[in-house]
């Protein structure tokens, strides 16, 4: 575990921050000494991580936005900066999903995934690095993206593509603005057991099981795993690591494809000494 100090006094925006992984960076980051604005459209969720984090000690602000709206990101950063004086780190967190075979998918549906996850991710980093370039004091821009960025992903054309972009995003700005010394990296977490994912991802203990199976490690990922892989990204423990992608699935993206199956069934069916 990383020491108590290491983002003392860093100021993180998180976007998607009420739920799921979103609340959990937020309150290893809180942990870890950092002020949060936690950032997406429920205000009431938002709130709750902010009641989490002031329980324990810690400084938190909700800013209910929605990123697909470029005035309102202007807004938050400028109430962020408002609040707590400056802006360290941004995480790239909010997203939409849905399964939906390509040829059904609506023009509304394409785009309120696209709008969530390409077109947000670029105004928020847009908007949080003219501040952090303003500010000259450096930064951290962290995106969650996804495996299927590198293999295309059936049933969720809208995701994966715009994950695709997503991480174009982090390998072009990482050196745009490596100039700045504001570093941009991403994680591309496997199966973690959100109840956002999972609604829209393995909505019966059915599909769940399937899912599960398809983890080399045999299990879904939790939350708090990709909090302390986002914690460490965003803090000087990786000061050299920049346009990196870190993969947490527990080897599900490795996984596909291999013989061993194949092998196995042909084995036992002969005969062996
Ligand atoms: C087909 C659907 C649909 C579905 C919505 N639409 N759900 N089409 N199947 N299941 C269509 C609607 O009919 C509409 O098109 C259009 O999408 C917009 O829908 P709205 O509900 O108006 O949009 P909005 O309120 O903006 O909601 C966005 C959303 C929603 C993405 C559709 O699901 C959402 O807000 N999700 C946030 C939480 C979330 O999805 N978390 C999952 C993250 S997990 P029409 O044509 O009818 O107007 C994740 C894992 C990644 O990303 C990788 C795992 C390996
Ligand atoms: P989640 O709880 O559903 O998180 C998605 C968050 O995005 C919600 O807090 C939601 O809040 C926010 N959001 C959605 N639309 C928004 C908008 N227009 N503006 C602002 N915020 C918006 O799911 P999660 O599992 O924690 O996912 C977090 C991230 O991990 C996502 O980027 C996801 O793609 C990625 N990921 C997850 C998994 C997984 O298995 N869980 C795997 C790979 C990648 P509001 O509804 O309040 O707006």
């Amino acid at each position: 575990m990383l020491p108590k100090d290491t983002l003392k006094d860093r100021v993180a925006i998180i976007t998607g921050g009420g739920t799921g992984l979103g609340r959990a960076m937020a309150l290893e980051f809180v942990r870890l000494g950092a002020k949060v604005v936690v950032a997406s459209r429920k205000l009431e969720n938002l709130q709750q991580t902010v009641r989490e984090i002031e329980k324990l000690g810690g400084r938190a602000l909700a800013v209910p936005t929605d990123v697909r709206e470029p005035a309102q990101v202007e807004n938050l950063v400028a109430v962020a900066k408002e609040r707590f004086g400056k802006i360290d780190i941004l995480v790239n967190n909010a997203a939409g999903n849905f399964i939906c075979r390509a040829e059904d998918l609506s023009v509304n549906g394409w785009r309120a995934v696209v709008g969530i996850v390409l077109d947000g991710t670029f105004y928020c980093s847009r908007a949080v690095g003219k501040e952090m370039i303003a500010q000259g004091t450096g930064g951290n821009i962290l995106n969650i993206i996804a495996t299927y960025a590198w293999t295309g992903g059936p049933g969720t054309i809208h995701s994966a593509c715009a994950k695709a972009g997503v991480l174009a995003m982090t390998q072009t700005l990482a050196v745009e603005w490596a100039q700045y010394k504001i570093r941009v990296n991403a994680i591309a977490p496997g199966p973690v057991d959100t109840e956002g994912a999972a609604q829209a991802l393995w909505p019966s203990p059915e599909a769940k099981k399937l899912v599960e199976q398809t983890v080399p490690l045999g299990r879904f990922g939790q939350p708090i795993e990709i909090a302390h892989a986002a914690a460490y990204l965003v803090s000087d423990y990786a000061s050299f690591i920049t346009g990196a992608t870190l993969v947490i699935d527990g080897g599900q993206w490795l996984g596909h494809g291999h013989y061993l199956g194949t092998l196995e069934r042909f084995t036992s069916e002969r005969s062996r000494p």
